[in-house]
């Protein structure tokens, strides 16, 4: 057969010499199906399930429909309309065997009605406005054809110079994996082959956000106490919640690259965890295990994923080009192809395309007549869930709610971008459609609007950084920089706000700051930005700091300067229209850090559940040889779980209904919840434990429940927790997962700082 090389694809001159008998398949039967179908593939077909390409706009799609219908490739990602990919389902159901494609993109919080970023999400603390956000970017996703997300990321991320920090659920484990799971299932609805639907792959498998430094890319070192203690539960959570997939991780583990860890892909994800989905490369990971310094060269990088169950290669020639010699120098063997075979026609069979190809592509003559009808929006439900998840992190004086009668000077390079209020990774939203603070601002005043604006900053006054975020976006830069001096541009914010009786200042950073790739040194708000923040300070005007950036910024200065800080992230497609409905107060803030904000970047990491150790820092009590940082105050700036709301809840009466637990018995906690302010609100009441003596350290204290109640103002309720001894179980040092007899704090608190405790004891 001979084949024609084409940018790296290879195009099959003519058919298979061999056509086996095509029998007709028992779709009822999944193994049977999938075996059968496997007995009529020759090897070339096979391989080329294993190839899974991104559809870029200069790729030639004739060429691409060649390639599919020769069985060359098994799915893509990034073409996502039903016009785009109904051409190419076609040309696979003109391929000898008829299997059809996947169609994957990276739907991460919304489609086309972009949600709050995952980290904002998590803030909301609200499994159901979590599980809403996934549900409806799985409609958008599975009427625009596409069949599969990469997606959820759970990697727990406890250094916020990561710029991926944006695209996860923050520092907690439990937190994360309580989302994880809600996430899959939101994908995956009533099924991951059902019309409205899309399959998750979870990712990025595994430990990625405990890269090195914060720094992309990098090296995990990690002992597997700590693995599997901290960072793997939510993954596994991911899992148990039925995820049919898995993204691999592009950093190494313990000198081991996660893309050839048989002991991590092997050993654990499926002995262990009996996994059985498909597990997919990330961008380039196997080419990328020569750069790793593992592989020599293609063939050995090839040899190396496929032995340890990489699948499918994502982006690259490498299966295609190697796999047929080392199968024939004996180098791999045929059950090494034929396992990752199995695991893309079951995952396909899964997605319901077996079934019906055109699941989620449709009739041509169903497909939308305008892709980005606002018809196809959920404006409403985006708008919930962006206001659940902004955070009020300080309001001196009842700064906020401001009054709608009031001057408002509207300042910052965040007020009027719709770019950035999307966030990084917003899939198929337009900027266009989406609203900015200015707008939300704007329509929620009305016709009595006094809204005067000023841009006052540039996202960055450094030309490097500057150019770094617009890095392939020169034609229209993404970043818009303003050419004016930053004195005239600060001098008209100044006069805007001496016209005025409060400042809303939109400051921190472009989307692109907190993104893939996008690693900071320091978590400082621009230098621009602050010196506008600095020069409105002077002014004496209120001054309200809307934040937007996708990780803990440490803004002690700022936390000193303005009146109230309302943390937003980046909030989607409705953002502005939700910041508005909390500026106004006509919806009472209620989001809690997923995240510790730290004093400065040299504290981290900062994450509350830190292990006990021998000479802890003790308030109070400073002195020497404590642990302690001894040129700042010790702690961070916001701790995990905090959050201001407009009226005030108190906590009191904590009660045990019992000072010793059994093995197999319960125990309640109880506390009186009670709003003693003016506003109807709602409360984040959280449970915390600490394992007080273990055969290992224990940490601190750990998250291991929460509830999130709405009381009127005024309003008391009881809130119960059920303890039991699986909330205690912990992995010790031989890995072991059980609960040790002793005595344990409990804690509840509407932070994780700020606590109130009883003890009991395990029997
Ligand atoms: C990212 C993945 C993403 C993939 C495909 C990679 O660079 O690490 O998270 O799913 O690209 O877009």
């Amino acid at each position: 057969m001979k084949k024609l090389c084409l940018l790296g694809l290879f195009v099959s001159l003519a058919s298979p010499t061999v056509l086996a008998a095509t029998t007709p398949a028992p779709l009822e039967n999944k193994d049977a199906f999938v075996n059968n179908l496997m007995k009529q593939m020759t090897l070339d077909e096979k391989i080329g399930q294993l190839r899974l390409i991104s559809i870029g706009p200069e790729m030639p799609r004739e060429m691409i429909r060649k390639e599919i219908a020769a069985g060359n490739i098994g799915g893509t990602f990034n073409s996502i309309t039903r016009a785009e990919n109904r051409p190419m389902q076609d040309a696979a159901m003109r391929s000898r065997l008829k299997i059809p494609m996947f169609f994957a993109y990276d739907v991460i919080h919304g489609h086309r009605t972009i949600f709050p970023i995952p980290i904002a999400l998590a803030s909301s603390w609200d499994m159901d406005a979590i599980g809403l956000s996934g549900r409806i970017a799985a409609k958008e996703a599975a009427a625009d054809s596409l069949d599969i997300t990469f997606a959820p990321m759970v990697d727990v991320s406890r250094d916020p110079r990561w710029g991926r920090t944006s695209e996860g659920f923050g520092e907690d484990t439990y937190l994360v994996s309580r989302i994880a799971g809600v996430m899959v299932k939101a994908f995956q609805g009533a099924g991951a082959n059902t019309a409205d639907s899309i399959m998750a792959s979870v990712k990025h498998f595994a430990l990625y956000g405990a890269v090195e430094g914060g720094r992309d890319y990098n090296v995990v070192d990690m002992s597997p106490v700590k693995m599997y203690q901290d960072y793997l539960p939510p993954y596994r959570a991911a899992i148990d919640a039925g995820a049919g997939g898995v993204m691999v991780a592009l950093n190494s583990i313990n000198g081991v690259p996660a893309t050839a860890d048989t002991w991590l892909m092997n050993d654990l994800l499926r002995t262990e965890w009996g996994f059985k989905g498909l597990a997919v490369s990330d961008h380039g990971a196997i080419f990328e295990l020569i750069k790793h310094g593992v592989a020599r060269d293609g063939r050995e990088a090839a040899k190396l994923a496929i032995k340890a169950g990489i699948h499918m290669s994502m982006n690259d020639t490498l299966y295609g080009k190697e796999l047929p010699g080392l199968l024939k120098a004996g180098e791999i063997q045929q059950g090494d192809i034929d396992n990752a075979v199995r695991a893309v026609l079951g995952a396909k069979y899964d997605m319901g395309l077996f079934n019906d190809p055109y699941l989620r592509i449709g009739k041509a003559e169903d497909d939308p007549v305008d892709t980005y009808a606002e018809s196809r929006l959920h404006r409403a439900e985006a708008r919930d869930v962006a206001r659940r998840s902004l955070v009020l992190l300080k309001n001196q004086g009842e700064t906020l709610p401001l009054n709608k009668t009031a001057k408002i000077a509207l300042v910052g390079p965040l007020a009027k971008a719709p770019i950035d209020m999307m966030g990084s990774w917003a899939a198929a939203g337009r900027p266009a459609q989406s609203v900015t603070l200015f707008d939300g601002m704007t329509r929620a005043l009305g016709d009595q609007s006094t809204l005067i604006y000023a841009r006052g900053a540039n996202i960055t006054g450094d030309k490097k950084v500057l150019d770094y975020l617009n890095f392939l976006n020169f034609d229209a830069p993404e970043v818009v920089d303003d050419p004016r001096s930053a004195q005239v541009l600060i001098d008209e914010a100044v006069n805007a706000a001496k016209g005025a009786d409060v400042i809303v200042a939109a400051v921190g950073e472009s989307r692109g700051m907190s993104h893939e790739s996008s690693s900071r040194t320091d978590l400082n708000i621009p230098a621009s930005q602050r010196d506008l923040i600095k020069a409105l300070k002077a002014t004496g005007r209120p001054l309200v700091l809307v934040l937007m950036n996708g990780r803990p910024l440490s803004i002690l200065e700022e936390n000193a300067q303005a009146d109230a800080i309302l943390e937003t992230w980046f909030s989607g497609t409705e953002g502005g229209n939700a910041i508005a409905d909390v500026l106004f107060g006509d919806y009472n803030p209620s989001g809690k850090l997923p995240i510790t904000f730290p004093r400065s970047v040299g504290q981290i990491p900062t994450y509350y559940n830190h292990l006990s150790i021998g000479r802890p820092f003790t308030p109070g009590k400073p002195g020497n040889y404590t642990s302690q940082y001894f040129d700042d105050t010790t702690g961070p700036l916001f701790p995990f779980g905090f959050g201001l709301s407009y009226t005030q809840f108190s906590l009191t009466d904590m009660a045990l209904s019992s000072t010793t637990l059994n093995k197999t018995g319960k125990l309640d906690a109880s506390v009186m919840l009670t709003n003693t302010g003016k506003r109807d609100g709602e409360a984040v009441v959280q449970l915390y434990i600490q394992d007080v003596t273990g055969s290992m350290i224990r940490p601190v204290k750990e998250l291991k429940n929460f509830q999130k109640i709405m009381l009127k103002a005024g309003e008391q309720k009881v809130v119960h927790f059920t303890i039991t001894e699986d909330d205690l179980k912990f992995f010790n040092a031989q890995l072991k997962y059980a609960a040790e007899p002793g005595k344990f704090n409990v804690q509840i608190g509407l932070d994780s700082q700020d606590v109130t405790q009883q003890s009991f004891e395990l029997l």
